[in-house]
């Protein structure tokens, strides 16, 4: 991994351009502990180049982070278009519900920091919606027909994205669910399950009742879940009882990174 300012691998990142024109991308995550972002090939979804990740600033104000943001992309030299995905529910110009940043970032005008310098569009999008979208992209059966499909991502907070009918639903928030013992992501995330140092047991036992009112409520037919703790998160997930097929994001920890790429392409801004 590199960390910004690092060059990137000059061995890597030829230029790549798909049959519509698009090129090679730069997708940024922006997350409570870390700042990664890396040029996705379009084509595949995998990554062209090497990771640039940076600890999320102490603050993580809007100027700290964007200020991390510029850092990779200058270290990319990269000019164009960047996709940007957030912790959080994007209205306007600021960031809702977004418990691991700065509340610096509910002000008006706070996302407008992450402009870059020169002519470059940004494209935001919540970071669990970018990890379903890279699915729904990219993954082996993202559009497949059986309903509804209900990712969830284990890291700082929980994150969550639907998916139906090869359509991203975005803006869930089902992090936010709460049950008896509180709120889902207080509870049970990849934070919880290291601060708290919980066994597999102990998180199946603590996250099984949100899992259960989630089914009763949206009647899944498939879940994804990942987020940071993707590598390992099997260990975890196989404690569950669901009555519903579980498959882990085919993109792992890069699922926001490429999703943050995928947003941009999907926008429609042209090519870098
Ligand atoms: C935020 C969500 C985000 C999730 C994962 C939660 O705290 O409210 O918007 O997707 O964390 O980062």
């Amino acid at each position: 991994m590199s960390t910004p300012g690092a060059a990137a691998d000059p061995a890597i990142a030829p230029p790549l351009v798909d049959e519509d024109g698009m090129a090679a991308q730069l997708g940024i995550d922006i997350g409570g502990t870390s700042i990664k972002g890396a040029i996705v090939d379009l084509r595949t979804g995998q990554l062209a180049g090497s990771i640039h990740s940076a600890q999320t600033p102490g603050t993580a104000t809007p100027e700290h982070v964007a200020e991390r943001v510029r850092q990779i992309a200058a270290a990319e030299h990269w000019t164009g278009s960047v996709g940007i995905a957030l912790p959080g529910v994007i209205v306007g110009s600021c960031l809702h519900h977004a418990p691991n940043l700065s509340s610096a970032w509910e002000r008006e005008g706070a996302l407008d920091r992450l402009r870059m310098p020169g002519d470059g569009d940004v494209v935001l999008i919540n970071d669990a919606d970018a990890a379903g979208l890279a699915e729904l992209t990219y993954g082996p059966s993202g559009s497949s027909d059986n309903g509804l499909t209900v990712v969830l991502t284990f890291g700082t907070g929980i994150g969550s994205a639907l998916l139906h009918d090869g359509e991203l639903i975005a803006n869930s928030e089902l992090g936010g669910l709460v049950v008896g013992a509180g709120r889902f992501e207080d509870v049970a995330s990849g934070r919880a399950i290291s601060d708290d140092e919980l066994t597999p047991a102990q998180w199946a036992e603590r996250a099984q009742p949100y899992f259960d009112q989630l089914e009763a409520m949206l009647n899944p037919g498939r879940w994804v879940l990942g987020g940071g703790l993707s590598e390992k998160f099997e260990q975890y997930s196989s404690r569950l009882k669901l009555s519903k097929p579980v498959d882990i994001a085919h993109l792992g920890v890069h699922a926001g990174i490429v999703g943050a790429a995928a947003a941009v392409k999907r926008s429609g801004l042209p090519a870098a």
